[in-house]
């Protein structure tokens, strides 16, 4: 490991946006909170303020969803034809492409991820997805469907289903991600026809705000998408209880899912949520190790080890176990670790004080019932919040760092002797998000693939993404899936319409 120096570049654009107190989208507006509080967010590679941002609460998630009610049940966006909705939404992934060097820096800025990567891996992927969004307007359609009543046996009927959105939406994002997860959120729900009020994660709020912007020039009618920043409890959890939404959309802790389903329950509404995970990437003896293990340490470091499906729990076949664990090491020892706008940087700091504690707080735990680092394991200078990529042994499956998500560069590495061994083990977790097989032998990986209980398998590979591949957890991991066609599952009802002939 080194500490890159820092030659920090920020855009003139990107220092006028963060310059000025941002504010929140209301119906179209951008408006002060009512409170008038703001709060600040900051540059996790400094600990210092960035900049300040509106402070959401109750009486601005009442405006904007009664905003987002109206634009829904009076507003022009339903009479829109669904080749208008796709080419707005087309529009919008256009204008991210021609201002994606503003957001990366945004991106990395916000949440300190590596500007390499948010030029490459979020923006990009937001890019994409809304454009896979924007073709699926055009293509919701019902079914035909031939009814036999038996107790009218002589009556003719014409039966068929139509499409149509869920209304309101209520959507809740984290920081790991903060451009894309408003994408996974917002395109699915407007390819649908929903209006959304959208809150993103106090952390990272900046990248939400500059979309907001170009909804508005992408020329969305007002209301259709609402941007309230502010605090989980204060403005998440009104929004998720909020009696004029439809339906919520959350992405972040399981133990928030939990309190999001409590509030959405009062009035039943319709709930998706994509949670944690603790995912294992499963090594065996026959792997190509020299794609197996840059895919392994990738499967852990990127993005710091902050995403739902870090391959956190890295199972070996015994005979390989110490050529694997020392080659994930020395992949830890070479990564860069360094303010995310330094172009040598490979990672950056995690994104907070408090993720910071929380994540040494889990290695001082691990250390404390006998697990061991054979690299890493403390935290990186007394500036920003920086710790280093982390490979454990000597781990028993009841530890917390085993059980539970750690969420940042750590991995915990465990022996097994056979395939009956480490499907059991592999899946004996509350979460069931994603998981990883590294064989030669094509039989042994789909069978592998097929007992895995979670909602993605990658064979030979991790963290490949596609706006058109489906995401989302079993167990505790969550409901619903992400992108794909599935993902409009969650934004559409169906309609079930009967009409007599004869
Ligand atoms: P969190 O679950 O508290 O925050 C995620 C979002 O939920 C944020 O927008 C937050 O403002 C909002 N929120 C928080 N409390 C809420 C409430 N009572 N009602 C409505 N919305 C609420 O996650 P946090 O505290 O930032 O991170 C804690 C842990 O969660 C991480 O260490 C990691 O294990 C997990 N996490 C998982 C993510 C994923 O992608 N599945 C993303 C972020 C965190
Ligand atoms: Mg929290």
């Amino acid at each position: 490991m080194s500490i890159a120096t820092p030659e920090l570049r920020i855009d003139d654009r990107v220092k006028e946006f963060v310059a000025p107190p941002r504010k929140l989208l209301i119906n179209g507006q951008w408006v002060e909170s009512a409170s008038g509080k703001t709060f600040p967010t900051f540059n996790p590679a400094t600990g210092e303020i960035l900049a300040h941002v509106a402070e959401g609460e109750k009486e601005d998630i009442d405006k904007a969803v009664h905003a987002a009610r109206t634009a829904f049940d009076q507003g022009p966006w339903r009479q829109m034809t669904t080749s208008e909705r796709g080419k707005l939404i087309w529009k919008l992934a256009d204008l991210i492409e021609a201002h994606l060097e503003e957001f990366a820096q945004l991106e990395t800025l916000d949440n300190g991820k590596p500007l390499t990567v948010a030029r490459v891996a979020d923006v990009p992927l937001a890019i994409d997805l809304f454009r896979y969004m924007a073709g699926w307007t055009t293509k919701l359609e019902g079914n035909t469907i031939p009814i036999s009543v038996p107790f009218t046996p002589d009556a003719q009927y014409h039966a068929y289903t139509l499409r149509e959105p869920v209304g309101v939406v209520g959507q809740i994002i984290p920081w790991n991600f903060p451009l894309l997860m408003a994408a996974w959120k917002l395109g699915p729900a407007l390819a649908a026809g929903c209006t959304i009020v959208l809150k993103p994660a106090e952390q990272t709020p900046l990248s939400a705000i500059r979309l907001g912007e170009l909804i508005c020039e992408a020329g969305f009618p007002d209301g259709v998408v609402n941007i309230i920043t502010g605090y989980g409890e204060s403005a998440g959890g009104t929004l998720a209880a909020h009696p004029q939404v439809n339906k919520v959309a959350f992405t972040g802790s399981t133990e928030v899912g939990k309190l999001i389903l409590n509030a959405a329950s009062h009035d039943l509404k319709k709930v998706s949520l994509e949670l944690g995970g603790k995912s294992p990437n499963i090594v065996c003896k026959d792997a190509d190790l020299d794609i197996g293990i840059p895919g392994v340490a990738s499967g852990i470091f990127f993005n710091h080890g902050q995403c739902c499906c870090a391959g956190s729990r890295l199972f070996v076949e015994k005979g390989i176990f110490d050529e694997v664990v020392d080659g994930v090491a020395q992949h830890a020892q070479h990564i860069t670790i360094g303010p995310g706008l330094d172009p040598n940087t490979d990672m950056g700091p995690l994104v907070s004080d408090e993720q910071q504690q929380r994540v040494l707080g889990y290695l001082e735990s691990g250390f404390s019932e006998g697990a061991e680092a054979v690299v890493g394991g403390k935290k990186v200078g007394e500036q920003g919040y920086f710790v280093e990529p982390t490979v454990l042994v000597n781990t028993k499956p009841d530890m917390k760092i085993i059980r539970e998500e750690i969420f940042g560069p750590v991995v915990c590495a465990i022996p097994f002797q056979d395939v009956e061994e480490v499907i059991p083990a592999a899946n004996d977790s509350i979460y069931g998000l994603a998981s990883a097989v590294w064989t030669k032998d094509i039989g042994k990986a789909h069978r592998i693939a097929a007992a895995m209980r979670a909602g993605t398998v990658w064979i030979n590979c991790y963290n490949i993404f596609d706006a058109a591949l489906p995401f989302g957890g079993y167990k505790q991991s969550g409901w619903g899936r992400e992108m794909g066609h599935a993902a409009l599952d969650l934004y559409t009802e169906v309609k079930s319409v009967c009409a007599k002939l004869s």
